[in-house]
């Protein structure tokens, strides 16, 4: 009984008064600075054109004030990437393959030199190859199975880690990859690549376990379908919209805009106390089952 006695009133013993590390309080702003990202620096990876959802968070973050390095994964798309970037605000535009270990390397030099760290860091490349995603699952090949889940999943890991010491001299810093529900659930001709944004999934707590030391949080945004060029790759894609703007609670599709709106409020001081999370921008779609 004594002992019992003994280890409640251990139990009740006031909490130290130190409340969270001062470095991940509040801002001491009013909550309309909240979107105010000035002075803040970003490294986002998969803008291919106008219509990625990358391109949509690099525009968002640069209406709050953030520079913004893009980069491009091949020749191909340097051009592309370079005329988006234009209408920047003094952007930072380098080449990253990330299945390459070297150029991740090179990236975070590269930012460090001209940034001098780094606050955000925005991952939104994806890839699996046709046949992976038009043949049965089980068809999968062991090389089609490693290239998707080495360029979809492994290179945020590699990313994450290149760009903590740049986020380390901040005093912290925020990351966001972007998945998709086809982690959980089959969706037919997703194939390979809903077992990569599993493992991405997986990454994102791993990650956020590891990282919050250094004041460094990790979400992912699961976002519904858009038109983009990656999406077009998904034979049906057409028809997956269709059955979001049937079902969703909201009863329309989403956009890239509204990702990126999401994407802001996560990686900025709003999200403050959000880490390891998926958050579904979807019009609610991820919870309905039969309504
Ligand atoms: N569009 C959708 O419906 C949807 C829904 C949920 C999640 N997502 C995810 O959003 C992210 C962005 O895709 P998106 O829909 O904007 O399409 P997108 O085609 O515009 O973007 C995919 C990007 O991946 C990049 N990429 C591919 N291989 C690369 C490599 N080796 N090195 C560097 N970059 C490489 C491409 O260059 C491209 O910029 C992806 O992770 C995608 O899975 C998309």
């Amino acid at each position: 009984m004594a002992a019992g006695l003994k280890a409640m009133a251990r139990r009740r013993a006031p909490a130290p008064a130190a409340g969270p590390p001062a470095s991940i309080t509040a801002p001491k702003s009013d909550r309309a600075n909240l979107l105010d990202l000035s002075g803040k620096h970003a490294l986002i990876i998969g803008v291919a054109n106008k219509r990625s959802i990358a391109w949509a968070i690099a525009q968002a973050l640069s209406r709050s004030g953030v520079r913004i390095a893009l980069t491009y994964p091949s020749a191909r798309l340097e051009e592309n990437v370079r005329e988006l970037a234009a209408s920047l605000d003094n952007p930072l535009v380098l080449p990253c393959d990330v299945a390459v270990d070297q150029q991740i390397v090179e990236l975070g030099a590269a930012i460090d030199g001209e940034f001098g760290g780094l606050d955000f860091f925005v991952h939104g490349a994806a890839f699996a190859r046709a046949e992976e995603l038009d043949a049965p699952f089980s068809q999968t090949t062991r090389e089609g199975f490693r290239i998707a889940l080495d360029v979809s999943a492994y290179s945020f890991i590699a990313l994450a880690r290149a760009v903590r010491p740049l986020m380390q001299k901040r005093g912290g810093g925020s990351m966001l990859t972007l998945t998709y529900l086809g982690s959980e659930r089959v969706f037919k001709n997703y194939n390979v690549m809903g077992v990569a944004k599993a493992a991405l999934e997986a990454s994102v707590r791993y990650l956020a376990a590891e990282l919050g030391a250094d004041n460094i949080r990790v979400n992912a945004i699961s976002a519904g379908p858009i038109k983009t060029l990656a999406a077009m790759g998904i034979s049906g894609f057409s028809s997956i919209l269709g059955v979001y703007r049937e079902r969703s609670p909201l009863g329309r599709n989403i956009d890239a805009s509204e990702v990126a709106d999401a994407a802001v409020f996560l990686l900025g001081p709003g999200g403050r106390a959000i880490t390891a999370e998926v958050l579904m921008v979807d019009a609610g779609f991820h919870a309905v089952g039969l309504v």
